[in-house]
């Protein structure tokens, strides 16, 4: 038999902050089994977003494991802070972390689950030797900072390695992916040996949550475009 049916997260990179506390309860309701943050600085990322008063906030509104994933330079520096803010996974970016190992463990110590991640253009290798340390590898489909941008193809094979890479070296981590995630390519991601799926603006900018997180989870099975599943709602938006 296959693997587990992929845990969906919704990136609230796209929701409606001004009603984060109803897009959170209606993503929930809907059948979300994580939330996904994204943290961006205006450095390593040309984007701004949230820091930890917000994971601290939504903290306190869902049961939902907050997926926090951290676009900035210095992620070392506010690792204590998301910790306590209430963060379940923090992930870090290979390209801002220089001691890979010590920043992981460091996520670690504090009790919350350590991801690491790269960049479209960065080679597999360069997580190869914290694969068994971590708790969740994710593969960026593209180059982050935005919401709502298009996925890379040429990344469906780079997912299939990390899946190869992640039994070999017996490592207990999820495969996480994120960008350009929708009910259309979700069956071939997942089909590659994707986890857990990210999903911004497939979600938020639909009219229906439920009927969207519905079909990225039923999409190993219908790998053809789902019917049913309307993107009307809000236009697609560049966060
Ligand atoms: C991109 C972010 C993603 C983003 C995904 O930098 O890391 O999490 O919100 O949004 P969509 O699904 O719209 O590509
Ligand atoms: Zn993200």
């Amino acid at each position: 038999m296959g693997r587990p049916a992929p845990r969906i997260a919704p990136s609230i990179l796209s929701a409606d902050f001004a009603r984060l506390a109803d897009e959170v309860a209606r993503v929930e309701a809907a059948g979300a089994d994580w939330l996904h943050v994204d943290v961006m600085d205006g450095h390593f990322v040309p984007n701004l977003t949230v820091g930890p008063p917000i994971v601290e906030a939504l903290r306190k509104v869902t049961k939902l494991p907050l997926d926090v994933h951290l676009m900035m330079t210095n992620p070392d520096a506010f690792i204590p802070e998301f910790a306590e803010a209430g963060a379940t996974y923090l992930t870090v970016h290979v390209e801002t972390c220089p001691h890979l190992h010590r920043t992981v463990q460091s996520i670690k110590e504090r009790g919350v689950k350590a991801g690491v991640t790269l960049n479209p253009a960065t080679s597999l290798e360069t997580v190869e030797e914290i694969l068994v340390e971590a708790d969740l590898l994710l593969i960026m489909s593209v180059n982050p900072g935005f919401g709502g941008q298009q996925f890379i193809p040429s990344v469906l094979g780079k997912i299939a390695r990390a899946r190869q890479r992640i039994d070999q070296a017996g490592s207990g981590a999820l495969l996480e992916v994120d960008g350009g995630v929708k009910v259309e390519n979700a069956g071939r991601i997942i089909a590659a040996g994707a986890d857990v799926l990210v999903s911004g603006s497939a979600i938020f900018c639909s009219a229906d949550y439920g009927a969207v997180i519905g079909a990225l989870r039923q999409a190993a099975h219908h790998t053809a475009p789902a019917s049913g599943v309307s993107p009307a709602g809000r236009p697609a938006r560049r966060h």
